[in-house]
């Protein structure tokens, strides 16, 4: 199967260009290299575009007849959730726009078979222990929204042309596959904590009176290479010209706290630092956990790597990149 890949230079794009290419598959990415980085995906063919920008349509249309490609993995987007309650406009016009321009270009040149970097984010504040895809979704900030219009062109693009894609709502993606592959965004619980150790601070417990086990906040880890492994049960599970469209969780079902988190960490690092509680950020849901079960009867993914190899596989690649600078 000949594979594009947008934001295939990308933390989780990159850990499927490597499945791919393990597998047998051709792949080509698109990519405008802003938060990507060509250095994880040594020898793979990279069309640099912004798909949001106006000639986007042309250059992805004539890739894709060019390179006679047979489905696309689509996870170019901007996802800092700050960010986009700053800028939303932008983050609509690179996310929802990004992704029209591409269904135009698939259109265009007869590619009908589509998998879609979704996120928890579109269930908003829900919180529970086992968060269905049937579950309400009512996104809380621009970025998630961002997400569920995206699902919805998805949608309506299928029933327009044909189009047989598979929405993935990831939930909190962790660890690492390789050292380069590494995730280099510090907006999340496991690289915050890396480097509060690093600056001998305490690591930071944003509320611990939440009607939970220990009183902090409990989410869904999963590791990127089940994540990556989700991508190809979904794009095998595509057959062009169908015109349907299918959502999908992607976590484990089990859930962990902040504090069993923080704590896995700071054993691993061997650090005698004590976390500090501070005050509840605003719109953290207590509970926030997938039910992974639908994933599991239709396409027959589940995880299959647990908490340790998540932290331990981060940490090892945090470790590296202080040693030899081989990450920014
Ligand atoms: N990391 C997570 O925990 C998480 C959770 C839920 C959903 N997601 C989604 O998964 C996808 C991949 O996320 P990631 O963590 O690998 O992020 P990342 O920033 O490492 O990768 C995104 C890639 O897309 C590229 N890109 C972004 N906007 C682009 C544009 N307009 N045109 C061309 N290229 C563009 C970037 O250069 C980068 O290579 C995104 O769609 C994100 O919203 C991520």
């Amino acid at each position: 199967m000949r594979v594009l890949v947008t934001g295939g230079a990308g933390y989780i794009g990159a850990h499927v260009v490597r499945l791919l290419q393990e597998r047998g598959d051709d792949v080509v990415i698109a990519d405008d290299l802003v938060t990507g980085d060509v250095r994880r995906v040594p020898g793979v063919e990279v069309l640099t575009v912004d798909l949001a920008s106006l000639d986007a349509i042309d250059v992805l249309s004539a890739g894709l007849r060019e390179q006679r490609i047979d489905a696309v993995l689509h996870f170019a987007a901007r996802k800092q959730v700050g960010e986009s309650v700053e800028r939303p406009a932008w983050y609509y016009q690179q996310n929802v726009g990004g992704l029209a321009n591409l269904l135009i270009a698939m259109e265009n040149a007869g590619v009908a078979r589509l998998v879609f970097s979704s996120s928890a984010a579109v269930y908003g504040s829900a919180s529970g222990a086992a968060i269905t895809e049937d579950a309400q979704t009512v996104p809380v900030n621009p970025y998630g929204g961002t997400k569920l219009v995206g699902e919805q062109l998805v949608a309506d693009a299928g029933r327009a042309f044909g189009l047989s894609a598979v929405s993935l709502r990831y939930f909190n993606v962790a660890g690492t596959g390789a050292i380069e592959l590494a995730d280099r965004a510090r907006l999340n619980l496991v690289p915050m904590v890396f480097e509060r150790i690093d600056q001998g601070l305490p690591p930071l417990i944003f509320g611990d009176d939440y009607d939970t086990p220990d009183g902090t906040c409990v989410r869904d880890y999963v590791h990127v290479l089940d994540v990556a492994e989700a991508h190809l049960a979904a794009i095998d599970h595509t057959v062009g010209g169908r015109g349907d469209h299918e959502v999908f969780n992607i976590g484990t079902g089990e859930g962990t706290s902040v504090r069993q988190m923080v704590d896995a960490i700071l054993e691993l690092a061997g650090s005698s630092l004590e976390p500090e509680v501070v005050e509840r950020r605003a719109g953290d849901a207590a509970v926030v956990v997938a039910s992974a079960s639908k994933i599991e009867a239709e396409l027959g993914w589940r995880a299959a790597h647990g908490l340790d190899e998540i932290v331990g596989s981060a940490w090892r690649a945090h470790v590296a990149a202080r040693v030899d600078g081989r990450m920014p």
